[in-house]
C-alpha cells in the first residue's frame, strides 16, 4: 500500500481545492460594554433547519473574537456585491488598530449591536455554543432578529479574495 502523501503537501492541494469553492462574505459584530468590534468573515453556514442554527467561525487573532468569546449575541450581516469597500474595511483592517465603526454607517440594533445599514439581510442571533475547531472558534447561533431587505447579489470569496486580512489567521 502507497504512503500517505506528505501533511504540508496535502494542506497545500487542500488550500488550492477549497479556493475554487465560492462563498458568500458576511460580517460579524458584537458589542461588550462600549467596544465594538467586526470582522469579515468567510467560514459559516446554516448547520440546521429545525432548530435554525448557523455557524460562524472566530479566528483566535482577531479582536471580534476576543470581544465575541464574552457576550451571548452576535449580528451577521450580508455583505451586498456593490459593498465591496466595506469587506475591505472589515476583512482589511483589524480593529486593534483602527475604528471601523468611525467609517462606515451603522446604528444601534437588537442587545445594542452594531447593524451596518449597507447591509440589508442580516440578523441577530444567540449564542448556543462556542466550539474550539482549530484556529477558530465557531459560534453556534440561534437566530432571534431577521432582517430581510431587497434581494439582490452577495459579495462572494472570489471578489474578497484580494483582500489582505487586518491579521494573519
Ligand atoms: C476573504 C476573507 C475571509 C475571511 N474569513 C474570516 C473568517 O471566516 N473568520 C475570521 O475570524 N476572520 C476571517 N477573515 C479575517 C478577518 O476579517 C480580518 O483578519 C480582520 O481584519 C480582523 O479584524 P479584527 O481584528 O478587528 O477582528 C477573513 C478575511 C478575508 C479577506
Amino acid at each position: 500500500m502507497a504512503d500517505d502523501p506528505p501533511r504540508p503537501l496535502v494542506e497545500e492541494a487542500f488550500d488550492r481545492l477549497l479556493g475554487t469553492l465560492d462563498q458568500p462574505m458576511l460580517v460579524v459584530t458584537a458589542r461588550r460594554g462600549d467596544e465594538r468590534s467586526g470582522c469579515l468573515v468567510g467560514f459559516a453556514g446554516q448547520v440546521s433547519i429545525r432548530p435554525a442554527r448557523f455557524l460562524v467561525c472566530l479566528s483566535v487573532q482577531n479582536r471580534t473574537y476576543r470581544v465575541a468569546r464574552h457576550v451571548d449575541h452576535l449580528a451577521v450581516h450580508f455583505v451586498p456585491e456593490s459593498s465591496a469597500d466595506l469587506a475591505r474595511l472589515f476583512g482589511g483592517h483589524t480593529g486593534d488598530d483602527v475604528d471601523k465603526f468611525a467609517c462606515c454607517t451603522w446604528h444601534d440594533g437588537p442587545h445594542g449591536l452594531p447593524i451596518l445599514d449597507a447591509c440589508d439581510n442580516r440578523f441577530v442571533g444567540t449564542v448556543v455554543e462556542r466550539l474550539p475547531l482549530g484556529d477558530h472558534v465557531g459560534f453556534l447561533l440561534e437566530p432571534d432578529h431577521v432582517h430581510h431587505g431587497a434581494d439582490g447579489h452577495q459579495l462572494d470569496l472570489h471578489r474578497a479574495k484580494r483582500i489582505d486580512p487586518g491579521h494573519p489567521a
